[in-house]
């Protein structure tokens, strides 16, 4: 799908956008675990998302869905069978696009007492889970992938599983979840260490279930011991906006003359602020307001102007807390006063498509000033954007970024690869346009 976005002169509006991912993921999976009704607000009814539903229905959880005022959220009920009420799939499990689905399962199946096979769409079976595997084995899990265990689809043989100690090599929020959601069913403590702290939200929500566990600095100690003996409380959660998908909106006002954007109800744990760190590194005008504590998560209203940025160097732990924020990064970049330096961002390669590769060739396109490196990129700034046709690579975020790049070039940007919005955020399209003054 090809989608034209045309140059806008100024973006205003007092907006919300849809739950949070990788908080509607969790609270699905460890609702699926508990015992009883977990009733979840917000709940993002993206595609993503959507699968990780899907996959939970076919282990046997019944989950009522209501789709709520708002486009692209719904309240979900799930009936938790407890962690051992999980019932073998008939079929192949199919996790779509998402890799969060596909790697968190993994780790609550290695537990059980059956086989599973974990399959996804091709951009899936593209990327890598080793990460996983590896881990996962020394727990004493059955479980293997293709091309030298390297790929997806995933052969789960659930059995018997030991607490380990383990460092993790890459900090990512998904292979420590899914340790930690095997190490429910294991004998024994178990101890891991990450490389920077990357997003905590299974920790907080393990943590309000009743588990023992303890984070200090880098290290997380999870003790099953008391899990094992009495089932999981349900909980009641009400899933903040992603501040992933507000990025877009902020950077749009920042990028804009005369602009203005208030985002309300989102998610600020500090694990994920890191791009809003970085702005203000740059200059950015934005105010956090009205900072609460919603469901164990820390919630505030964003408040973003139209700003002069200057560039910066980004590197270490903020990667983890902003990695999925590198392609709209990018194009507030662009429009930035000197030289932005991306670097010890390697992991960018495996996400959703290749995105430093497929940031550099397509800002390339729009005019941009960027050099790709081999962990990283450099953006030299400013410069004019003019529009032109690009290709999203059928990533969302990417997609979106190009959106907002749009806004700024001059002329008409054609987006090809647009259909993959959705994955995250549903009727960005609608709230974009919005926000610009166009009706739909
Ligand atoms: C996620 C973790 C991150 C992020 C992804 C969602 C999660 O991936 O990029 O969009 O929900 O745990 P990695 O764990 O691969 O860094």
């Amino acid at each position: 799908m090809i989608w034209v976005v045309a140059q806008a002169e100024r973006v205003k509006g007092d907006l919300t956008v849809p739950g949070d991912k990788s908080i509607s993921h969790r609270a699905t999976l460890l609702g699926a675990l508990a015992t009883g009704e977990t009733r979840i607000a917000n709940f993002l009814r993206s595609a993503d998302c959507m699968a990780t539903i899907r996959c939970l229905r076919a282990l046997g959880i019944t989950i009522e869905e209501d789709a709520e005022a708002e486009e692209g959220v719904g309240r979900l009920v799930v009936h938790g069978r407890g962690l051992r009420g999980l019932q073998a799939p008939q079929d192949m499990l199919d996790c779509g696009g998402s890799g969060t689905t596909m790697r968190l399962l993994a780790g609550i199946l290695a537990g059980q007492s059956f086989a599973s096979v974990l399959t996804g769409n091709e951009a899936l079976r593209r990327r890598p889970m080793a990460r996983i595997i590896e881990p996962l084995r020394r727990m004493g899990a059955t479980i293997s992938g293709v091309d030298g265990d390297r790929l997806p689809p995933l052969y789960v043989q659930g059995g018997a599983l030991h607490g380990m100690a383990y460092h993790l090599p890459v900090a990512s929020a998904q292979v420590k979840s899914a340790i930690l959601l095997a190490a429910l069913y294991a004998k024994g403590p178990t101890l891991l260490h990450e490389p920077a702290p990357s997003r905590d939200h299974t920790e907080r929500m393990l943590k309000a279930m009743g588990i023992s566990l303890d984070t200090a600095g880098t290290q997380i100690v999870l003790d099953p011991v008391p899990a094992a003996d009495k089932p999981l409380p349900p909980l009641d959660i009400a899933v903040p906006g992603d501040l992933s998908s507000a990025a877009f909106f902020i950077v749009a006002a920042c990028l804009l003359p005369d602009s203005f954007v208030r985002v309300r109800d989102v998610g600020v744990n500090p694990t994920r602020t890191g791009l809003l760190d970085v702005l203000r590194g740059m200059g950015a005008q934005i105010i956090i307001e009205n900072e609460r504590l919603v469901s164990g998560e820390p919630v505030a209203d964003i408040v973003a102007r139209s700003s002069r940025l200057r560039g910066v160097t980004i590197g270490g732990d903020l990667v983890p807390r902003m990695i999925d924020e590198f392609p709209i990064l990018a194009v507030a970049a662009t429009q930035a006063e000197g030289i932005t330096h991306v670097r010890e961002a390697a992991e960018l390669r495996v996400k959703e498509s290749d995105r430093i590769a497929a940031i550099v060739s397509q800002l390339t396109r729009l005019g941009a000033r960027i050099e790709e490196r081999h962990d990283g990129f450099v953006i030299y700034g400013p410069t004019p954007l003019c529009g032109a046709e690009v290709d999203a690579h059928r990533d969302h975020r990417l997609a979106m970024s190009l959106a907002v790049a749009g806004l700024v070039a001059t002329g008409r940007t054609s987006i090809e690869g647009a259909e993959s919005i959705p994955d995250s955020f549903p009727g960005f399209e609608r709230q974009l346009d919005a926000i610009v003054g166009r009706s739909v």
